[in-house]
């Protein structure tokens, strides 16, 4: 572990840090296998999940300064509340009570993931102010010292800090690497208009399966794991699958016909994206993902189409 700080000794963190701006880019995830278990004790359910971070990035810039304050523009911008309920405030603070310094910073977010999206937009701002903060006062942890702390400040953070496709286990997180032979998937992002709450899909997925009416759950992400090795979209698309769907269409019914106009365009697959209300589409290449994006924007069934590839690394400086 680095060497403990007094939290007073600011010349020595100066010393230490970086002088410049630090710009850490950092995807959003889709999983592309997200089984959920029963409700644990400590309100999380246990997951089985498969991740995979695509080129939908936000970027987080910090400089040095005599107090901790965050700007932002983009998605949300004006909604979100830029205080210390933000995860990115909560993620500087967690990382400056772990090495023992001050959290002094200038932090600015631009925002391209939409909020409340099922996109991890918000635990993707926390892993990238975790590395734009070891670097501003060369803390110097590791990525597994980073991806604890992460792991207090949501389910899908440790993820984010490491990138790629991952198996995701606990409550998501404990992250392990899928190893694969490197292929590019293309995917259309359908971004919607408004956002839906994480821990109410959960609670909607409970009640649908206490009323005996949600899916049958997907169990083991075997299946899923072995698709991505035949490096075959049509195989994959035939592998994904969301527990939290029926929660998400039960909660927002107008995604039904999201999903039927991305399938009418020639999708190899669509789901909803971890809690919703973002749908993903997989697409057999780049030109194809281009054509279904434009016809899910002129069929009106989303506020915008985004195209994306997958697996890109996780939070990183740029
Ligand atoms: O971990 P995170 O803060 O992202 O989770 C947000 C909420 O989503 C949790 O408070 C919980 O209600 C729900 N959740 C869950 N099981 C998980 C992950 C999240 O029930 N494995």
């Amino acid at each position: 572990m680095t060497e403990a700080w007094r939290p007073d000794d600011e010349d020595e963190q100066r010393r230490r840090g970086a002088s410049g701006p630090v710009k850490v880019r950092v995807p959003a995830k889709v999983n592309l296998h997200l089984g959920v278990g029963p409700l644990r004790r400590d309100g999380y359910h246990e997951l089985n999940t498969v991740y995979h971070a695509i080129s939908i990035y936000d970027e987080l810039t910090a400089r040095r300064g005599d107090t901790l304050a965050l700007t932002m523009e983009g998605e949300g911008a004006g909604e979100l509340a830029l205080d210390d309920t933000n995860l990115v405030i909560r993620a500087a603070h967690a990382l400056a009570g772990y090495a023992g310094v001050v959290p002094h910073a200038r932090l600015h977010l631009r925002k391209q993931i939409p909020l409340a999206g099922g996109l991890a937009g918000g635990s993707a701002d926390a892993a990238a102010a975790l590395v734009a903060c070891d670097a501003l006062w060369g803390t110097g942890l590791s990525r597994d010292e980073l991806a604890g702390i992460a792991a207090d400040l949501g389910s899908d953070v440790p993820f984010l800090i490491h990138g790629g496709t991952a198996l995701g286990t606990g409550r998501g997180e404990a992250v392990s690497p899928v190893l694969a032979r490197p292929t590019s998937w293309h995917w259309v992002v359908a971004v919607a208009d408004g956002g839906l709450s994480t821990p109410a899909a959960y609670r909607e997925l409970d009640r649908l399966r206490d009323a005996g009416t949600a899916g049958e759950p997907l169990g083991s992400t075997d299946g899923l794991l072995g698709a991505l090795r035949q490096r075959d979209p049509r195989v994959l698309a035939a592998a994904l699958g969301n527990d939290l769907q029926d929660a998400a269409l039960s909660m927002r019914p107008a995604l039904a016909d999201t999903l039927k106009a991305g399938e009418a365009a020639g999708a190899l697959a669509g789901i909803v994206s971890g809690s919703g209300p973002t749908c993903v589409f997989l697409a057999a290449d780049e030109a194809h993902a281009g054509r279904i994006a434009a016809e899910l924007e002129a069929a009106e069934v989303c506020r915008e189409a985004r195209v994306a590839h997958g697996p890109v690394a996780g939070a990183r400086i740029v």
